[in-house]
């Protein structure tokens, strides 16, 4: 079987994203699969070889030549965080293209990458979020409105995008412009959320042989103000798995996540991230290409789990696959 594994993408995430993919590259079984890394960036779509060599992608067909062989490809493994291949786009093109992928199908990944709309959509079912306001690019901004509803501190937010790009947390109502005028750059919406004084978690819900399980559950322990990018990718921050929470809540809290993974008919990985304030567990966000690099959340979990990378990776293409 050709295995395409994309990875890069048009965000501000690109570089975790090729390091996720390389990670996926290195932990397939080969003897099994013919593994080729895509980059997908704005200004190209190619193969590169260990050698470095590039080769185009046909966007026909997403197919590639190399020494006059035509390579079609039988499922993609993507690795792209942000847009375009955590927001459905690449997904939508696939499925155009009848190529099997390992992520969820566009839809879910449209919806969960919109943190408004997600978190909207699981509003009816009882699962909690932060109070939140939501700005376009343009609209006036009343910080005397925004802080009345939310309170301080509060969390502006891009409303689509990852890794914390763009998101600060501010103190004053003095700095919530300067704080809009960072997460427009990221996205043309933009998320306010008031401040969830708690506990993080993060649980990742995956389907696992044909069965939809819950990982290990971690805590987030952040040294900066919050779980920023430096506190995700540069060690700033404590990550403790199993969680220090109670049985009860660890059962709970897992539910909730597994319930929004059936109730969206979820596909593939996804890693759920919420705060518990006072024994109630608040939704932030839903990530369906969750990052893959050694020091990320998914690679630890199904560790503690007895998942290894060779077999979570494996897992995910034979459900594509199927
Ligand atoms: N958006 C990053 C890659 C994550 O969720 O892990
Ligand atoms: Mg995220």
């Amino acid at each position: 079987k050709n295995i395409a594994i994309i990875m890069g993408g048009y965000s501000s995430e690109y570089k975790i994203s090729l390091i996720s993919g390389n990670v996926v590259y290195k932990f397939l079984d080969k003897t099994k699969y013919n593994c080729y890394c895509i980059h997908i960036f704005r200004d190209k779509w190619v193969c590169v070889d260990d050698d470095k060599n590039e080769y185009p992608i046909d966007r026909n067909d997403f197919s590639i030549t190399i020494a006059g062989e035509k390579i079609i490809f039988d499922c993609v493994f993507n690795a792209i965080h942000g847009t375009p291949g955590e927001d459905g786009l690449m997904q939508a093109y696939f499925e155009l293209l009848e190529i099997p992928q390992t992520s969820c199908d566009y839809y879910q990944a449209a919806l969960t990458f919109n943190k408004r709309d997600f978190l909207s959509v699981l509003k009816p079912y009882g699962i909690k979020s932060a109070t939140s306001y939501y700005l376009n690019k343009g609209d006036e901004i009343n910080s005397e409105e925004i802080v009345a509803k939310l309170g301080l501190p509060c969390f502006v937010k891009p409303n689509k995008a990852g890794s914390s790009f763009g998101i600060s947390k501010v103190k004053t109502a003095a700095e919530l412009p300067i704080a809009i005028e960072v997460a427009y750059q990221e996205d043309n919406e933009i998320i306010i959320e008031s401040f969830l004084d708690g506990t993080e978690v993060t649980v990742g819900v995956i389907n696992y042989r044909g069965e939809i399980i819950v990982l290990p559950i971690t805590e987030i322990v952040s040294e900066n103000d919050f779980f920023d990018y430096e506190a995700k990718y540069q060690g700033k921050s404590q990550e403790i798995t199993p969680a220090r929470i109670s049985p009860e809540m660890t059962k709970k809290v897992g539910d909730i996540a597994k319930r929004a993974y059936e109730l969206l008919k979820m596909k593939g990985f996804s890693r759920t991230e919420f705060i518990i304030v006072d024994n109630e567990p608040f939704m932030l966000e839903m990530n369906t290409i969750p990052g893959l690099t050694p020091e990320s959340l998914i690679p630890q979990q199904a560790e503690a789990a007895g998942i290894k990378l060779t077999d979570l990776f494996d897992n995910a293409i034979q459900l594509a696959l199927k």
